[in-house]
Formats: C-alpha cells, sequence, structure tokens
C-alpha cells in the first residue's frame, strides 16, 4: 500500500489551462439555428416562429417536418412511411426478439445508410427518405419480435397512420391516428439537446445523414435523454387513486424521490407541449381509463412541489401527458422510447441540413488536467 496516487490520476492542473469549463456545457451556446425557440420562462415553444400549440391544433405531422426542413408552411404536405429494404429486413430479423426497441431502431437506420447513395451535404430529399422509412423499420421490428411478418407500407396513408396500420395490420380510426400525429408534432424539435447536438457533431465532419441519426438514436436511448413516459405510467399506477395522490407525493418526496412527468432543465414555467397534449389525451375517444385521475393527481403534485421548492418553480413536463396519449394510441410501453426517435427525425435531420448548409468542423477545446511532462520510467 502507498499513500501516492496512482501515476496518472488526475492532479490539480499545473500546466496552463485554456479557458473555463462549464460541466454539461451548460450556458454555452454551440450554435446559430432558425429551427425552434424555446423561452424556458414564459413556456414557449416556436418551430420556425410558430407556436406549437397551433402548429398542434392546425398541422400535420410531414407538414411539420416539411417546415424545418425547408422553412415552408404547406398544411397539405404528404409524407406515407417508405419501404424496409431487403437487407434491412434481414436485419432486423437476426436482432433477438428481446432487443430493446432502440437498439433494433438504431440498427436499422445504420443497415439503410449502408443500401443508399447518401453523398454530403444532406438533402432534404435525403431527409424525407430517412424520415419516413425508420416508422416502418420500427414496426416491422415489433412485429417480427412478436412471430408475425412485416407489412408494407399504404401509400395513402400519411406517417404515424402509416406506423399504427404498419404495427397493427389494421388502420387505425382518426381520433388515434391524430392523437399520434399530435404526439409526433410536439417531438419533432426541441433546441440544441443532447441528441441533436450528436446528429450536429456527426453532420460537420461531412458524414452521411444516416450515421448522424444513427448517432442520435444512440444518444437519444440514454435515461437522462430518452425521456419515460413509461415512468410516469407506473407512478400513477402506485399512486392508485386521487384520495392517496398526497400522501403518496408526500412520501415519495420525503424518499428522495423524483415525480416523474415534472421539472425541466429548460422551462420554469408550464411546457407548451404538455399544455397540447394534455388537450389531445383529453378529446381522444380511447382514452387511458386512468386520465381523470392523471389531471387530479396533477393539481396535488403540483402544490406539494410549489410548497417544498418555493425557490424553483417545478411544473409538470412533456412526458406527463405523453403517456396517456402513447397509452391511448396502443402502443407497448416498451415502445415508447423508439417511438420519440421516430418523432424526432423531422428535427435531426433539419439540424443536418442547416449544420451542412454553414458547416465548420465542431471542435471544442479541452482543459488538460492531467500530470506535468515527464520522462518514462527506467
Ligand atoms: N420531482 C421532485 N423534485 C424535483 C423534480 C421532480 N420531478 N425535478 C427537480 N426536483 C428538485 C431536485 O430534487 C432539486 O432539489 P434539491 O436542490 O433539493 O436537490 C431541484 O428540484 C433542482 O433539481 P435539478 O436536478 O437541478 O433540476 P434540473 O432542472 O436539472 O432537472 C429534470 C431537470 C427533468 C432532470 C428533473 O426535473 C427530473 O428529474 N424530472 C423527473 C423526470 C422527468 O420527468 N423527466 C422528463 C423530462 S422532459
Amino acid at each position: 500500500m502507498t499513500d501516492s496516487p496512482p501515476a496518472d490520476a488526475p492532479t490539480e492542473p499545473t500546466l496552463p489551462v485554456a479557458k473555463p469549463y462549464s460541466p454539461g456545457l451548460e450556458g454555452v451556446v454551440a450554435g446559430d439555428t432558425s429551427l425552434s425557440y424555446i423561452d424556458g420562462a414564459a413556456g414557449r415553444l416556436l418551430y420556425r416562429g410558430y407556436r406549437i400549440g397551433d402548429l398542434v391544433e392546425r398541422g400535420t405531422y410531414p407538414a411539420v417536418a416539411n417546415l424545418l426542413w425547408t422553412g415552408e408552411w404547406d398544411p397539405k404536405h404528404r409524407l406515407p412511411t417508405a419501404a424496409v429494404p431487403g437487407p434491412v429486413i434481414d436485419v432486423l430479423r437476426a436482432i433477438p426478439s428481446n432487443a430493446k426497441p432502440m437498439d433494433a431502431l438504431r440498427t436499422a437506420v445504420s443497415a439503410w445508410g449502408s443500401t443508399q447513395e447518401l453523398p454530403w451535404p444532406p438533402t432534404v430529399e435525403q431527409a424525407r427518405a430517412l424520415t419516413a422509412f425508420s416508422p416502418s423499420a420500427l414496426a416491422a421490428f415489433a412485429r417480427l419480435r412478436s412471430g408475425e411478418q412485416p407489412i408494407d407500407p399504404d401509400p395513402e396513408l400519411d406517417l404515424t397512420t402509416g406506423f399504427l396500420y404498419q404495427l397493427t395490420g389494421e388502420r387505425p380510426d382518426p381520433g388515434t391516428a391524430r392523437a399520434l400525429d399530435a404526439y409526433f408534432i410536439v417531438g419533432a424539435e426541441h433546441g440544441f439537446n443532447a441528441s441533436t447536438f450528436t446528429a450536429r457533431v456527426i453532420t460537420s465532419t461531412r458524414s452521411d445523414i444516416a450515421s448522424a441519426v444513427a448517432g442520435a438514436i444512440g444518444t437519444m436511448k440514454g435515461p437522462l435523454h430518452g425521456g419515460a413516459p413509461t415512468e410516469v405510467v407506473d407512478q400513477l399506477a402506485k399512486v392508485g387513486s386521487v384520495e392517496h395522490a398526497e400522501e403518496w407525493v408526500r412520501d415519495a418526496l420525503a424518499r428522495g424521490e423524483r415525480l416523474m412527468g415534472f421539472g425541466h432543465r429548460v422551462y420554469r414555467a408550464y411546457d407548451p407541449r404538455a399544455a397540447a397534449l394534455r388537450k389531445v389525451a383529453e378529446g381522444m375517444e380511447h382514452k387511458p381509463d386512468w386520465l381523470q385521475m392523471a389531471i387530479e393527481v396533477e393539481d396535488v403534485a403540483l402544490r406539494i412541489l410549489a410548497e417544498k421548492h418555493p425557490e424553483r418553480p417545478l411544473r409538470t413536463n412533456v412526458e406527463y401527458y405523453a403517456a396517456p396519449v402513447l397509452m391511448g394510441v396502443g402502443l407497448a410501453p416498451d415502445l415508447f422510447p423508439a417511438t420519440f426517435s421516430l418523432a424526432r427525425h423531422a428535427g435531426w435531420t433539419a439540424h443536418a441540413l442547416e449544420q451542412a448548409a454553414n458547416n465548420r468542423l465542431i471542435r471544442p477545446d479541452v482543459n488538460y488536467i492531467g500530470p506535468e511532462e515527464r520522462d518514462l520510467p527506467g
């Protein structure tokens, strides 16, 4: 035993340090974008200047994706799902049926890239092709893992309706299709979050759009990013009833637990995506029977969070109402994170286009905190 630290353990920096470092790059501006604007204090989210609530009420996911890619608002824009190339189906068949859907989707996007010509710079056509491919790939995996055959796209159906059709073999009713489409709209884009930043870094090396999106999916897989409406569902099941809400919330906070679906790094006001999805959830024909309880539990949770954290506004976030919407459209809970990734394809690919249009290799500095220059022993 020796008291001295291992030779290469971090030490107090003695070589000159380049610049101050912000852990997690918090507060660091790492680019310019005209795709979305997030006003955390006021609870505002705009895509190319348009309010998220208006886009959910009057838009469709294909129109919103096209808006992000091109800057043009064409409410009639269509985007059916695309066929999965044969070699990609072979890859999906080879994936174990107990694999996580996020792993299957990331692998499918990578395999798809190997079947395409994807010259740099990325184009709107490439963005559209990849965004149209991925729902078919996820649906194919979901069927293959339960011993069913994949279903070919129906070119008459738009992206989210087509996705549900390829999952279930049945055309969803318009209310269900509309609810999932609304979820896709609110999930489409959200600034320089970790997965989008990944997509931009990859694009900045002049790598292709499939690599950018495969990397972004890998980033989104992490529990700190991918969101977990599944956990909201579990938590509400534990609460059980409105009568138990107060006691349950107080006990959970006393145990140091976090309430799922509350709090956000950026939003201090009510997350506008949660507000939009709450309306959608309430309007659904097949809403989960616990929705009314969730609405009442939300009030209790907000009241107690305000009491416990008077210094820090903790409000409802998007995940809280994503949970009833995704349950209501009939998705298996383990498909929630990959479904979120499908929605975010529009944003990732739009950022790839934006990065390429004004590209500079993303290569930040790092402060060296290792040993001083020294001689090799012996
Ligand atoms: N429930 C209870 N307390 C919460 C909370 C929550 N959902 N979110 C934050 N807090 C508390 C923290 O415990 C901390 O209190 P402390 O200072 O006494 O330790 C304080 O608020 C600040 O927390 P911090 O981690 O700095 O907040 P953040 O803004 O960095 O965290 C989240 C953002 C989203 C990670 C966090 O709010 C969270 O974990 N939420 C629950 C998970 C969730 O809904 N995720 C989906 C996000 S879209």
